[in-house]
């Protein structure tokens, strides 16, 4: 598959202080030590016919990321490339082939949906008025859509706003946590409409706070983390990577932990009172009977395989390096990142 969207070591500080000026890829000078990290040495490929979710907390980075990838925000460091075009450098060229929603709907208030939809699609080039009119159907957003849009609920702007991004049929497109304001039925609707699109050949990413919803959609996720990618996997690797999540109950969990901790090489945890912990199902029975061998009585015992919501869970807590790594000016001035931390790969394994 080709890949559409690449973006390396992309990088965003926001200055602390009125002093901290940024370097950005127009050679502003920099004093790092002054920046606050929202985004740091980002690496990803997104190909033809792929869903990606862009998964992380308040304040993770997801909005800046898809800005920067959109042209509305200027990287401090890296490169967005979109079907091989830069979005500084090929600004016009890069855009042509993007769709994208980003913080919510940007639509023009005293017109109508449909003079909305007409006038970006003027601009845009190259859209099937057929096409949007089947999207606003599949919405039930052609009832109200000559009507003003100042008129109209956040959920209904919304759809709009989605259709707006979905009609061109771009090569990449980007929806900025689509699903708020969202109705039950128009989730399914989405979700039905971005898998069609993507078999079709369109590039996805979606990011989002709904994990069950992201485990439906896409077909690979990215978790970032305080600005850092902490995984970019394809869904299957993650939900099939052979482990459990295993909870019980037991009287004496500081020594369960230290036994299953000699014994396995396995941190278990005392939550809400039970002992959890993630291992391979093969190794449960092995760590049941080594506690009850050492007299410890299990009970209410549970496995399941993990959820995303557990990877996600695992891989963002206790992660607090918000701080920016070692940088120097000097680095930065010379053209080299200086918040490099070699992971061209994408992220540590799961
Ligand atoms: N213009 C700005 N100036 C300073 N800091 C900013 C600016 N925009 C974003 N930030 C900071 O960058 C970090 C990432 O913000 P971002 O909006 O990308 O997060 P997010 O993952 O989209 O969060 P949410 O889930 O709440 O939408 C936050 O700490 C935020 O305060
Ligand atoms: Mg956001």
């Amino acid at each position: 598959m080709k890949p559409v969207l690449q973006v390396e070591s992309l990088t965003k500080g926001f200055p602390t202080t009125r002093s901290g000026r940024i370097k950005n890829i127009f050679g502003l000078a920099v004093n790092a030590a002054e920046l606050k990290y929202a985004v740091k040495n980002l690496n990803l490929e997104v190909s033809e016919g792929e869903i990606l979710g862009l998964l992380g907390g308040n304040g993770a980075g997801k909005s800046t990321t898809l800005k920067m990838i959109t042209g509305l925000v200027l990287p401090t460091y890296g490169s967005v490339k979109i079907c091989g075009k830069d979005i500084v450098k090929e600004r016009r060229e890069a855009l042509k082939n993007v769709g994208a929603v980003i913080e919510g709907p940007d639509l023009f208030l005293k017109m109508s949906a449909i003079n909305n939809l007409d006038y970006l699609a003027k601009i845009q080039g190259g859209v099937n008025r057929e096409y949007t009119e089947e999207i606003l159907r599949l919405f039930g957003a052609d009832d109200y859509a000559n009507e003003k849009v100042k008129t109209y609920s956040a959920g209904m702007k919304q759809k709009i706003a989605i259709t707006q991004a979905l009609m061109g049929k771009p090569k990449l497109l980007i929806l900025d946590e689509p699903t708020n304001s969202l109705d039950a039925e128009s989730i399914i609707v989405l979700r039905k409409m971005l898998k069609s699109l993507a078999k079709e050949g369109t590039a996805i990413i979606v990011s989002s706070h709904n994990l069950a919803e992201m485990e439906q959609l896409c077909t690979k996720v990215a978790v970032i983390n305080k600005g850092e990618l902490v995984a970019f996997k394809e869904i299957d690797e993650i939900k099939f990577d052979g482990q459990e999540r295993v909870e019980f109950i037991c009287e004496n969990f500081e020594k369960a932990s230290k036994i299953i901790n000699e014994k396995f090489n396995i941190k278990a945890e005392n939550i809400d009172g039970k002992t959890v912990l993630n291992c391979d199902g093969n190794t449960v029975p092995l760590i049941i009977s080594e506690l009850v061998m050492n007299g410890i009585k299990v009970g209410s015992l549970k496995t399941k395989e993990k959820s995303l919501e557990d990877i996600f869970t695992d891989l963002t807590k206790g992660n607090d390096k918000n701080e920016p790594k070692e940088t120097d000016s000097d680095s930065a001035e010379k053209g080299e990142n200086p918040f490099s931390t070699n992971n061209k790969t994408g992220g540590k394994d799961l």
